[in-house]
C-alpha cells in the first residue's frame, strides 16, 4: 500500500483508521549550535506530523540502536581541514570502522553544514552520505551542502524529507498543508540570526597596553529591550561593515557608481551599490563557487583558465589571501555590470564571538573579546572583517546588529560543586570571564583552574585585574599563566599543565570538567596531545587507554571545546 494515492479527506476521517506512526530518528553534530538548532526544529515539525521522533546529539546516540531505526536524518557541520564537529566523532568513527552493521533496511538524508571558502567544503556531510550507501542504506532524499548562508537551503532539505517521509509512510496527512514552523515560545526574544538586534555599544576598550604587537578590544553592548538572553559558553553574532576603503576601491576599479541601486535579497529589495557592498555581500573572501559564477558571467578566458577542472591547487592558492578587488584588478573585470556582479556575491555572513560576560553579574549586556586581524598579503594591507569593524569603526553609541547563538556544548557542570579546568590563551580566555563571573553571582563552591597565556605578560594579560581578584576571592583557585615571548625558551599553556601533571591528574580523577577555548589548530591540538601525556604519565595508562580515558570525558561532557 506504499503507493497508495493522496487522501483527500478531511481530518476527521483519521478518527476511524489508525495513523501508521513512523520512527524518525535526527542526529546531530554540531560544534556552534547551528546544526542543533535545525535539528530541533525538524524534530518539532515531524511531531507535528505525527512522527515518532527521537532527537539526539550523535554523541549521546547508541551507535548499535542504528540496525533498530528505520529513518535516520543527519544534521552535520564540517569543521577546520574536514573535521567533524566533536560530538560527532565518536559515532563518525564507529560508522567508519569494521564494526559498522550493514544497513540496508536504513533509509537516510544529509543535511550539511559548511563554508564554500574552506577546500573540504561540507566534507563530514559527504562522508556519512557516502558511508551510509556503502552500508547499504538507502537514499530518501539527495543531500543538501549548505554554505554559510544556510537557511534557504536548509529549509528547502527540510521540506523534502517532510514529502519523502510521508510519501513513504502513506499516512493521511500526505497532500494536506504542512503545519508552519511552530512560533517561538513566548518567553523567547523576536531577535535571531535572521533578525538581528541593533544593539548600542557602551563601551570599546583596547586590552593591550602600549607596544604590545596585539590590539584586543573588550566591547560592552546593551541588550536592553531586546529580551536576548544567554548563558555562560554561549557567542554572540555580530553582523559587520566591510572596511570602507575596500568598498571603495571595488567601484573605483570596476568603473562603478556607488550611488546606483542594487538588490540586496531575492525579494528585490533595493540599496545603494555602495550600501549594499557595505553591508549586505561579502567582498573580502574568494571561493571556489564565486570564481566560477564570475568566470562564466564575464567569459574571462584567464578565469575560466583557473577554475577549469584539473587546476584545483592552482585556484586554491589563488583564492588564499586575496580579496573581490584583487579578483577584479587581476582580471580586469572591469565593466560587467554591478547589478549582475552582486547577484554572484555570498551573503556578508555575521561572526561569533565566544561570550565574556555573565548576564548574572551584568544584566542587559553583552561582552565580547575581539582580537583585531590585521596582515599584509600580496602586497597588500588586509583586515579582519569584523574584528577590524570592531575595532576601528564601533565606539561607544554606534549601533551593531547581533544576536545570541547558544552553545549547549560549552557549558558550566550543572553542579556548582564540580571543579573546572580552564584553558584559553589570548582571545580564548572569553568565556573563562563569563564562567567566574556566574560562579561569582550564583556563590557556586567549586574549585577552578584557569591556564592563560599570550605574548608578553606586560602588554597581553587580558582581563589581569579581575584574574587576580577572583583568586583573591577563592572564586578562582588556581592560575597558571604562559607568556610565550618572555623568556627565549617559548612557554605555552600545555608547558605549564605539563608542570602540573600530578595535580592536574588528581583534578580529573575528581571528575573535573576541561574546557579549551580559543585556535585549534595548534594550540587546542598541542593542549589535547598534553592531556593523553598526563593521563600516560600519572595514571600510568597506554596511549590507547589514555585516548579512551578522554573520550569517555567527552561523552560524560567532562571534556568541552569552543576552538576556531
Ligand atoms: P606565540 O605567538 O609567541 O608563539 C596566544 O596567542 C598565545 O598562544 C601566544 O602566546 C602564542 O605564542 C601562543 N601559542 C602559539 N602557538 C601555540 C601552541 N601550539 N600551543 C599553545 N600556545 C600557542
Amino acid at each position: 500500500s506504499s503507493a497508495a494515492a493522496p487522501i483527500a479527506s478531511v481530518p476527521t476521517a483519521l478518527t476511524s483508521q489508525p495513523v501508521i506512526s513512523k520512527d524518525v530518528t535526527v542526529l546531530f553534530g554540531s560544534q556552534t549550535g547551528n546544526s542543533q538548532g535545525l535539528a530541533k526544529k525538524l524534530a518539532k515539525r515531524l511531531e507535528e506530523q505525527s512522527f515518532q521522533v527521537t532527537l539526539s546529539s550523535m554523541s549521546d546516540f547508541k551507535p548499535n540502536n542504528l540496525k533498530k531505526v528505520q529513518n535516520l536524518l543527519l544534521i552535520v557541520s564540517t569543521h577546520g581541514e574536514g573535521d567533524p564537529p566533536d560530538n560527532a566523532i565518536s559515532f563518525y568513527e564507529f560508522l567508519h570502522s569494521k564494526r559498522a552493521p550493514q544497513l540496508e533496511e536504513l533509509r537516510y538524508s544529509v543535511l550539511s553544514l559548511g563554508d564554500t571558502s574552506y577546500e573540504f567544503f561540507c566534507q563530514t556531510g559527504k562522508d556519512f552520505d557516502k558511508r551510509l550507501q556503502e552500508l547499504g542504506a538507502k537514499s530518501l532524499t539527495d543531500r543538501v551542502d549548505c554554505d554559510v548562508d544556510f537557511d534557504e537551503l536548509a529549509a528547502a532539505w527540510v521540506s523534502g524529507v517532510l514529502n519523502a517521509l510521508n510519501a513513504a509512510s502513506a499516512t493521511a496527512f500526505v497532500g494536506g498543508a504542512t503545519t508552519a514552523v511552530g512560533s517561538a515560545a513566548s518567553s523567547e526574544s523576536e531577535y535571531s540570526r535572521t533578525n538581528p538586534f541593533q544593539a548600542e555599544v557602551l563601551e570599546n576598550l583596547n586590552l593591550n597596553g602600549r607596544g604590545s604587537d596585539r590590539e584586543t578590544r573588550h566591547v560592552e553592548i546593551s541588550l536592553e529591550g531586546s529580551n536576548l538572553q544567554y548563558e555562560p559558553g554561549d557567542s554572540l553574532g555580530v553582523f559587520p561593515e566591510n572596511h570602507p576603503r575596500l568598498v571603495e576601491e571595488v567601484i573605483g576599479a570596476m568603473g562603478w557608481n556607488g550611488a546606483s541601486l542594487v538588490a540586496v535579497n531575492k525579494n528585490g529589495e533595493e540599496r545603494s551599490l555602495q550600501e549594499a557592498l557595505t553591508r549586505f555581500y561579502e567582498i573580502s573572501v574568494l571561493t571556489k563557487p564565486l570564481l566560477e559564477q564570475v568566470a562564466k558571467l564575464t567569459n574571462n578566458d584567464k578565469l575560466q583558465e583557473l577554475v577549469a577542472v584539473g587546476n584545483e591547487a592552482e585556484l586554491k592558492s589563488y583564492i588564499s589571501g586575496r580579496d573581490l578587488l584583487d579578483l577584479v584588478q587581476d582580471f580586469s573585470l572591469e565593466g560587467v555590470s554591478a547589478s549582475q556582479f552582486v547577484s554572484v556575491l555570498r551573503k556578508l555572513p555575521a561572526r561569533l564571538y565566544s561570550i565574556a560576560s555573565s548576564s548574572k553579574a551584568s544584566p542587559d549586556e553583552v561582552h565580547i573579546t575581539v582580537r583585531a586581524v590585521r596582515y599584509e598579503a600580496n602586497g597588500r594591507n588586509r583586515y579582519g572583517v569584523c574584528s577590524v569593524h570592531l575595532a576601528e569603526r564601533s565606539p561607544a553609541g554606534t549601533a551593531l546588529p547581533v544576536y545570541i547563538q547558544s552553545n549547549p556544548n560549552f557549558k558550566l557542570p550543572s553542579n556548582p560543586e564540580t571543579p573546572i579546568i580552564m584553558i584559553g590563551p589570548g582571545t580564548g580566555v572569553a568565556p573563562f570571564r563569563s564562567f567566574l563571573a556566574e560562579r561569582e553571582e550564583t556563590g557556586a563552591e567549586g574549585k577552578s583552574w584557569l591556564f592563560y597565556g599570550d605574548q608578553h605578560f606586560s602588554t597581553d594579560f587580558l582581563y589581569q585585574v579581575e584574574w587576580q581578584r577572583w583568586l583573591k576571592d577563592g572564586v578562582l583557585t588556581q592560575l597558571d599563566v604562559a607568556f610565550s615571548r618572555d623568556t627565549d625558551q617559548k612557554v605555552y599553556v600545555q608547558n605549564r599543565m605539563l608542570e602540573k601533571s600530578r595535580e592536574l591528574y588528581q583534578w580529573l580523577q575528581e571528575g573535573a570538567v576541561v574546557y579549551i577555548c580559543g585556535d585549534e589548530k595548534k594550540m587546542a591540538h598541542d593542549v589535547n596531545a598534553a592531556l593523553i601525556t598526563i593521563l600516560e604519565q600519572e595514571g600510568g595508562l597506554s596511549n590507547d587507554e589514555a585516548l579512551q580515558y578522554l573520550a569517555n570525558m567527552q561523552q560524560q561532557k567532562r571534556y568541552q571545546r569552543d576552538v576556531y
